[in-house]
């Protein structure tokens, strides 16, 4: 195999694993003298248990909000096997005086074991802080993904990262920067979209909004790229099942966000829980060392995921025993592991190391990069910092910004004959499943890991049916349930009411879920849905789908009969009022789909397959409609021919044609016409979201590199070919020839 330097995969940029050091503060180099300083004076044992992580049901009894801490597990943990992280929740979100109270037992804990090394406690903080009770609730990554607004999805981060650390928490476990490739995966709502430079500028303004200039700061924390590498394209498309992917494939789609993200100064990334080519994840040392090390430059931490070391037995069976396990985990480059619910870890790797299998050089390296982050952290000097940042949870701002998410996420898929928006006084019928649901606004990882809990979602913020009705009145609001995820209820009823309503909106989409529990065997929405469309159908009224969906379920028995069709993906808790929002044009709608809306159960193809691939989309890619109209004119790539290596910069006007102010996302798409491997049909290289009033005109310019024109070749080296390349924005097209 060859290994490049990740310049190449980002194309001439530098792999710079640090941000330069703020005045005041120790670099790099100085953090690690610091970190081996203190790794010197650690026994074998010490060294092990910085290494392992516990869940927070080892150190407490009970679980929800009758969790307790046991001050004699807790002592087991901190202070007789010195654990350096803990992690998670037993269930429920907790207030932040909960957190305060069991962070601080923790530290206290730790302040008493020999060497007195802060405990390093992580979250899965996924669309803001979901595991602290009364945190802003912020749209899905796959919704901010569809507002193409890394700029937002900095301040979502950054609100999300001051939340979590309020509650004395300093590392988490996002962004997820696996590319969404496969439909069926049930983790798809947690990733940017199936386009790796979007998921790529989303992935790293994700890390800036985390971590900030200053990590150290008590309103930041540390990031976690997951699920390193190939994670996210199982074939059976089910959660943790094998990914066949060619080296070049993983290197042309799936490294290059972590490349990127990794480059903006990411400290930790946890790994891929499936396996890739018949090589787990978890024992995968081309990935963990030569690629993520040696050509990403990542010099922080590599935690594993849950329970992983042990499924390389009980799940992979590349190892007969755990012990096997963990040698070849280790051996690999786990830094950390999420064991997380027994001491096998520390015990199994203690015996490795005293049979001489494992030498103390290699913990040397993990412990050195745990104990820098925890200095970085701050954590030395203040282990609960952040608890008194005097951040307001869930501010009128942070919701507000969670509202314009929600709002800039939604995307106007069809809209026959100008349905939408509603007119102010029409009499609606509200139905189906997730009309009246705030779990499904949020799905999983939201106050709970499934995020099913509906009678645990705070009741302030209005449901879909709660937006319309306190818009239209009580008497011109009819709910009919119509029909639950899977089953009908009360077609007929739905019909009825439809016959004596102005217009029917159609709540549809899933339940709430999260990884395994997920799965699904039919991409197609669930029967009882389309015959609630159908009966609808029937009542011969305007109809509106809403989607409210991790993933496309497929519509194309009833995408025909709806007039008006809105994907709101899992918006989070302000989606309700977002929704009423967009259907009766306060806001007018300007997301654009992350991922393409396939058509047919057995064409799930992404916008960027080779020519020869056939497959019609029911929505495609990039794809979103507006209440006003963009026009776009003058494309213009001079000079036509360049040569290779030479800049290119391409300009175009786009023009607001229609009577309403409106945000376009512009998206230049390049094309190789000829290519020594199969090109793609196309491929999206730059885009850019503007605002413009009616009558206005905006010129772009985009500047383009080599890297643009560029692809992956047998070699699994960038190769930049000579030749002819269309380039396209909105319905224009101009070629460019390369010498
Ligand atoms: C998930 C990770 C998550 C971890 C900790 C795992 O099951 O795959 O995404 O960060 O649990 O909750
Ligand atoms: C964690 C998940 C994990 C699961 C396993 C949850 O509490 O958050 O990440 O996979 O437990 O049961």
């Amino acid at each position: 195999m060859n290994r490049l330097p990740a310049s190449f995969l980002l194309g001439g940029l530098t792999a710079l694993a640090w941000l330069p050091a703020a005045a005041g503060r120790p670099g790099p180099d100085e953090v690690l003298t610091r970190a081996r300083a203190r790794r010197d004076r650690m026994t074998v044992a010490e060294k092990i248990g910085q290494m392992t992580q516990l869940e927070i049901g080892m150190i407490s009894d009970g679980k929800d909000q009758d969790l307790r801490i046991n001050e004699s597990k807790l002592r087991k943990a901190v202070v007789e096997y010195g654990v350096g992280s803990i992690l998670n929740v037993f269930e429920t979100a907790y207030p932040v005086s909960r957190w305060h109270e069991i962070l601080g037992r923790i530290q206290a804990a730790a302040r008493g074991s020999r060497l007195a090394v802060p405990v390093l406690y992580g979250i899965d903080t996924i669309h803001g802080a979901n595991y602290v009770a009364g945190a802003t609730l912020f749209p899905q990554p796959l919704a901010m993904a569809a507002t193409w607004d890394p700029g937002l999805m900095r301040e979502t981060s950054r609100v999300a990262a001051a939340e979590t650390r309020l509650a004395g928490i300093p590392w988490n476990f996002s962004p997820i920067l696996d590319v969404g490739r496969q439909p069926l995966w049930s983790r798809l709502f947690e990733t940017f979209g199936e386009d790796t430079r979007l998921a790529a500028a989303m992935g790293v303004a994700a890390v800036e909004g985390y971590q900030g200039e200053d990590v150290g700061s008590p309103i930041r924390v540390a990031a976690c790229l997951k699920h390193y590498v190939g994670y996210s394209f199982p074939a059976s498309g089910h959660d943790r099942t094998p990914a066949l992917i060619p080296e070049v494939t993983l290197r042309e789609h799936f490294l290059p966000p972590f490349a990127a993200a990794i480059k903006a100064g990411a400290r930790t990334v946890m790994v891929n829980s499936g396996e890739v080519n018949g090589v787990p994840g978890h024992a995968n040392g081309f990935l963990l060392r030569d690629v993520l090390r040696g050509e990403l430059g990542f010099q922080g931490v590599v935690v594993s995921d849950w329970e992983d070391i042990k499924r390389l037995v009980t799940a992979h069976h590349v190892a007969a025993t755990e012990k096997e396990a963990t040698r070849q985990a280790i051996l690999a480059g786990i830094d950390m592991s999420m064991v997380p619910s027994d001491y096998s870890f520390p015990d199994l790797l203690r015996q490795l190391v005293d049979e001489g299998a494992i030498p103390v050089s290699r913990l040397d390296e993990s412990v050195d990069r745990i104990l820098a982050l925890k200095l970085e952290l701050g954590l030395f000097d203040d282990a609960l910092r952040g608890t008194e940042s005097g951040t307001e949870l869930g501010s009128a701002d942070s919701r507000r910004l969670a509202l314009r998410a929600a709002r800039e996420s939604i995307t106007l898929l069809k809209n026959e004959g100008g349905l939408l928006p509603l007119p102010a006084r029409s009499r609606v019928l509200v139905t189906g499943p997730t009309a009246d649901s705030r779990a499904a606004l949020n799905n999983g990882w939201s106050l709970t890991w499934q995020g099913d809990r509906e009678s645990l979602s705070p009741t302030d913020r209005p449901t879909i049916l709660g937006a319309i009705r306190a818009r239209l009145g009580p008497s011109a609001t009819r709910y009919v349930a119509g029909a639950a995820f899977d089953d009908e209820i009360d077609l007929a009823a739905a019909a009825a009411a439809a016959r004596s309503a102005d217009v029917a909106v159609a709540c549809l989409g899933e339940r709430a879920y999260a990884e395994t529990p997920g799965n699904i065997d039919d991409l197609t929405l669930p029967e009882a849905q389309l015959r609630l469309v159908e009966a609808l159908a029937g009542a011969k009224r305007p109809l509106v789908l809403v989607l409210v969906e991790g993933r496309p379920r497929i519509i194309r028995r009833v995408a025909g009969a709806a007039g008006a069709i809105l994907m709101a993906y899992n918006p989070g808790l302000e989606g309700g009022q977002a929704v009423a929002d967009v259907l009766f044009g306060d806001v007018n709608p300007s997301g654009k789909l992350p991922i393409t809306y396939p058509r047919d159960p057995h064409a799930l193809v992404n916008y960027d397959h080779p020519a020869s691939e056939t497959a019609v989309a029911q929505f495609e890619f990039g794809f979103g409609l507006s209440y006003t109209t963009f026009t776009y004119s003058d494309l213009r790539v001079p000079p036509r021919t360049a040569r290779r290596g030479d800049g290119v910069e391409a300009s175009v006007v786009v023009h607001n044609s229609g009577r309403r102010a409106g945000a376009e996302v512009v998206q230049l798409y390049v094309s190789a016409l000829v290519a020594s491997l199969t090109p793609p049909v196309k491929r999206l290289v730059r885009f850019d979201r503007v605002e413009l009033a009616p009558g206005e005109r905006r010129e772009l310019r985009f500047s383009l590199g080599g890297e643009d024109f560029s692809f992956i070749g047998p070699d699994n080296r960038p190769r930049l070919e000579p030749g002819t390349f269309r380039l396209r924005v909105g319905d224009l097209a101009q070629d460019l020839t390369l010498e």
